[in-house]
């Protein structure tokens, strides 16, 4: 009998099976492998069966259960890739009997897990060696739990690790050397512990670090070198004992914390003028000397400063000016005199929270000292030598007189700073340049009046960017704090250009012209109109523009132009200057190629008649949000008769015929696509033409030449194809004898064809590990969030 039924069962189980497999397989989902099931179940039973888990048993369908924010469980297939588990235990440790070691032990019996968050279960003890059996780990969260002692050697071999997160725990000792082995590591949070000692200097070899946040610990001492942390974004400091000296930071800081240590130095005007992106700065119960550097209050991006319970000085003046998104300032309990700057004053406009009790300013709302007080601590104070002598010098002057000529040469200091920093980041198409040109090789009003049509290409084109508009004076005054020096990004021949921010957040460029001859607006419009409509996708654009006049004849005396801003600066950046990890893959950089080629189609077929002869170089070739070209120096009709100077229709070149006007610009783009190709900037017509005969013979050689010619940083990641086919339309370009090269369409159909190649190459091979660096979540369902620079999501928006 009892043979007959098991019989029976085996008989009906197979069918089942196989109905149970064959139904997993058409609804995609796949159950955990068995033996992984068992090890969950297992480490609920380690975890004393908390709350969390109730609903884990022997049936459970692991990968398919509905995830929620305190329990998440994630599969690729049939293995577990990620595990989060939030409990309730968050001051309750598990029993004396719980072992960390069996837990680590279980743990490591689900061999691909890539994402763990074990927060507020109780857990308890060392941090066992054998942690390192996980060796797919990517992230690692095991905040508030009471796991203590140091950090143990072998975490250095999670060669994958990227972000570790150990807050509200009680590890204690040192923060070790190998931590500046961790290839990968982008995230490392060690908040409310006990470490101690100073910081080891093999943290500024972690170029990828993105956020280091050490708050409420004991650490001490000087802080190394942070300057090479390129990415580094938050720095969170609070309450430790750092100290004395104010550190060297990365220019991408987002969030700056120092508050509750023991600096005791001045506070660089050098290093945090250039903080262009910082958002968050608290400086508070510190031991800061020396002037308080006021352009911390008009930084591009700042909403949060506080420098509370230091000894700064300084006069503040009411003219000082702030960023507009400025919402929260505490000046409390400083050495600061004069009085408060007018833009920190209530107003109706802003709700801004200002705290400035305790200084020495001239005011009767908040609780001040007299003059004199403020002025002898000042002089009392000792400023610690900075490294750099001169600073110091500056520091030290400016903290004795701590006066008007103070501020004055301060203000001074800090503009250069921006000028530079701006400069640098090239961010809008207003080169010096263009403008020069532009004069020369202007349209007379006669071929202006010729445009008869604008095509329909054109109209195209011009998607996402606002309707062209006529802009108030108050509006740029207000984008650009009343023409603010800190906004001022360079002189061109006829006029200033500045950088400002709209109302509504948003970044322009904006360029003032002042009219030498008088002039009224019916006689502008005309030129305006056409200007409006040169609006392309793969062109800096004008978004509008906007007259001053003169009160008495109401001619126009200024003019201004407001061109968008594109953020990510100049394409050549992006493909040499060894700027390691921002660098364009081969697929990008054609899509760059075929933008730039689309730009410059529509400037020859967009508008009747086309603007030729545009002398296009790969500076004037900027990159947006999405990495999308945006050609910036286009020969603009825009300063013709009565704007001060007679135009005239000369070409550099000498006056081309009708029809290979146009192949100027295709020489032009051909040097642009060999920079792309090569990846190296190219100096000189001489570099060009050597170039251009190694291209052509390579094309007709074989693979391996044809690499041996692209930018090392690509090469293995293009198709053979794709590559021939840009080089090929690379050398047409470049061809002496203009006739001969190609026309525009035949480049885009080119590029085109090259692109497809590529995509098609890489769907066929292995594309996953070869672009770039793969993302944590990648192989599963669930999107993890962690601090993802901006830039990484610019990659994958990219314009295909
Ligand atoms: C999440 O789901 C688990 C079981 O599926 C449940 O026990 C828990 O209470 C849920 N938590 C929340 C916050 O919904
Ligand atoms: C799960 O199955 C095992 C045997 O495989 C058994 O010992 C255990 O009691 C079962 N647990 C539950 C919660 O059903
Ligand atoms: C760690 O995980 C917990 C729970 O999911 C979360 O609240 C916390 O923000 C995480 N810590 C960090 C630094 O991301
Ligand atoms: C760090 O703390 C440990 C005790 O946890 C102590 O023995 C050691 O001396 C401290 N080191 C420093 C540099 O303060
Ligand atoms: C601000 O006002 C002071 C006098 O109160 C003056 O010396 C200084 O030049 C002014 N600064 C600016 C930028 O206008
Ligand atoms: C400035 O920091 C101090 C201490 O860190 C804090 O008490 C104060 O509230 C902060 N001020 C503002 C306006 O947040």
């Amino acid at each position: 009998m009892i043979f007959c039924v098991a019989m029976e069962k085996q008989l009906c189980g197979l069918p089942l099976l196989l109905l149970v497999l064959l139904l997993s397989s058409i609804d995609g989902t796949t159950q955990l492998q068995s033996s992984q099931s068992q090890t969950l179940l297992r480490l609920q039973q380690l975890l004393y069966y908390p709350k969390v888990l109730t609903s884990w048993n022997n049936f459970t369908d692991f990968c398919n259960s509905e995830p929620n924010s305190s329990l998440t469980v994630v599969c690729y297939e049939d293995t577990l890739t990620q595990l989060h588990i939030t409990g309730d235990r968050r001051g309750h440790m598990l029993p004396k009997s719980f072992s960390i070691d069996s837990f680590v032990t279980t743990l490591a019996k689900l061999p691909d897990v890539k994402v763990l968050t074990l927060v507020s279960l109780g857990l308890w003890g060392r941090l066992p060696e054998k942690i390192n059996r996980l060796s797919s780990l990517e992230i690692l969260n095991v905040s508030s739990n009471f796991l203590f002692g140091s950090l143990p050697h072998e975490l250095s071999s999670l060669a994958s690790l990227q972000t570790l997160i150990l807050d509200e725990n009680m590890f204690s000792g040192l923060v070790p050397d190998w931590i500046g082995s961790l290839p990968s590591l982008a995230v490392l949070s060690l908040r409310k512990n006990a470490f101690n000692g100073s910081l080891p200097s093999s943290l500024s070899t972690l170029s990828g670090l993105r956020v280091l946040a050490l708050a409420n610990n004991r650490f001490s001492g000087a802080l190394p070198d942070l300057s090479r942390l390129t990415n580094l974004q938050v720095l969170d400091l609070e309450s430790n004992s750092f100290g004395p000296m104010f550190p060297r930071l990365s220019h991408k800081l987002v969030t700056l914390i120092l508050s509750k240590n023991m600096f005791r130095s001045a506070v660089s005007s050098q290093e945090v003028s250039s903080l262009y992106q910082l958002q968050r700065l608290d400086l508070s119960f510190n031991t800061f000397v020396g002037p308080f550097p006021t352009c911390l209050m008009s930084l591009p991006a700042i909403t949060y400063l506080n420098i509370s319970h230091n000894k700064l000085t300084g006069r503040l003046s009411t003219n000082l000016s702030c960023n507009s998104q400025l919402i929260s300032v505490d000046l409390s309990s400083n050495l600061l005199t004069g009085s408060l700057p007018d833009c920190l004053k209530p107003s109706s406009k802003t709700s801004r929270d200002v705290v400035y009790g305790g200084n020495c300013l001239a005011t009767e709302n908040e609780d001040q000292r007299p003059v004199s007080f403020c002025s002898n601590e000042a002089l009392a104070v000792g400023i610690l030598p900075q490294r750099r002598k001169r600073v110091s010098k500056l520091g030290i002057a400016l903290g004795v007189t701590g006066g008007v000529l103070g501020l004055f040469l301060l203000a001074g200091a800090v503009f250069l700073v921006l000028r530079r920093v701006s400069a640098k980041r090239k961010a809008t198409e207003a080169s010096p340049r263009l403008i020069k040109e532009n004069v020369s090789m202007g349209y007379t009003s006669k071929l202006l009046s010729d445009a008869r049509y604008i095509s329909q290409t054109m109209k195209l084109g011009a998607l996402g960017l606002p309707a062209y508009r006529t802009f108030s004076l108050e509006e740029l005054e207000y984008a650009t704090n009343n023409f603010e020096s800190s906004a001022f990004m360079g002189e061109g021949y006829q006029g200033q250009i500045y950088r400002g921010r709209l109302k509504d957040g948003s970044f322009v460029a904006i360029r003032c012209l002042k009219m030498k001859k008088s002039c009224s607006t019916q006689n502008l419009m005309h030129h305006i109109e056409l200007i409006a409509k040169l609006r392309h996708r793969h062109l800096v654009s004008v978004l509008g523009h906007c007259f001053e006049c003169y009160l008495d004849d109401s001619t126009v005396s200024r003019m201004f132009f407001v061109f968008e801003y594109v953020p990510n600066g100049e394409l050549r950046s992006w493909i040499s200057d060894g700027n390691v990890g921002r660098l364009l893959t081969w697929e990008q950089r054609i899509s760059v190629a075929i933008g730039v080629a689309k730009g410059i189609q529509f400037l020859h077929t967009g508008i009747v008649p086309g603007v030729y002869d545009n002398n296009l170089r790969i500076t004037d070739v900027l990159l947006d949000n999405n990495l999308a070209a945006k050609i910036s120096s286009y020969n603009l009709p825009l300063f013709v008769e009565g704007l001060g100077k007679v135009g005239q229709v000369v070409s550099r070149k000498g006056t081309p015929s009708i029809k290979d006007e146009d192949k100027v610009d295709i020489y032009d783009f051909g040097v642009i696509l060999l920079e792309l190709i090569v990846g190296r900037p190219l100096r000189g017509k001489g570099q060009v033409d050597v170039l251009k005969e190694q291209l052509q013979a390579s094309i007709s050689t074989d693979d391996g030449a044809r690499r041996s010619m692209v930018d090392p940083t690509v090469h293995r990641t293009c198709s053979d194809q794709s590559l021939k086919t840009m080089m090929e339309i690379c050398v047409r370009c470049l061809l002496k004898d203009p006739l001969e090269r190609p026309s525009i369409e035949d480049v885009l159909w080119n590029l085109q064809f090259a692109s497809q190649v590529q995509e098609g190459w890489l769907h066929n091979s292995n594309p996953p590990s070869i672009r770039g660096s793969p993302s944590p979540a990648a192989s599963s369902r669930l999107h993890i969030t962690t601090l993802e620079s901006p830039r990484d999501s610019g990659y994958e928006e990219h314009e295909r």
